[in-house]
């Protein structure tokens, strides 16, 4: 079981109110497993996965990551389980601007210490980067045509 829900709840305040998210959702996730959350804008997807991710708390439940309770994590560890278990593709980009294409790239996996040059130069031919991998993200030119990776195209709403 790579990741599990346990009765969890996440309401937001909205002025006064409290607008309730997240009631009492429970799932399970095995290993190989694909889940494709879906639901009208504002009914909670991000906020299920932010909380998944490990980037927000529940309001009550528990959430297991890779065997571990993120819910009794404290913030360090918390951030090593995010650094070696965890990946998400941003809705935005969330470029880092100081750094050229390949190190943004390999960002992630450097601060792992598992750079593996072959696998980033696979990624970066497949997108279609290979001639741009010295240039900063703001020169870049994105390919939106042939192969479309546009950020307003990127999979979560
Ligand atoms: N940080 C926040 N503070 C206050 N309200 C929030 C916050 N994040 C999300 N919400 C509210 O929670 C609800 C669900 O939002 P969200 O999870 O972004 O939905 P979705 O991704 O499905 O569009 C919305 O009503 C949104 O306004
Ligand atoms: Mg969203």
């Amino acid at each position: 079981m790579v990741l599990r829900f346990e009765e969890v709840r996440k309401s937001f305040r909205d002025g006064d109110s409290v607008v309730p998210v997240l009631q009492d959702v429970s799932f399970e996730l095995e290993a190989g497993q694909t889940l494709a959350l879906r639901g009208e804008s504002g009914s909670g997807k991000s906020t299920l996965l932010h909380i998944a991710g490990a980037l927000e708390a529940p309001d009550a439940g528990h959430v297991w990551v890779s065997g571990q309770d993120l819910t009794r994590l404290n913030d360090n560890r918390r951030a090593r389980l995010r650094r070696t278990d965890i990946a998400l593709v941003f809705q935005q980009f969330n470029l880092i601007p100081s750094l050229n294409v390949e190190a943004n790239i390999s960002f992630h996996a450097a601060l792992s210490g598992h750079v593996d040059l072959l696998h980033i130069e696979q990624i970066s031919a497949a997108l279609g980067l290979l001639g741009q991998m010295k240039k900063y993200p703001e020169i870049v030119w994105w390919p939106t045509t042939t192969r479309g990776y546009r950020e307003s195209d990127c999979g979560q709403t």
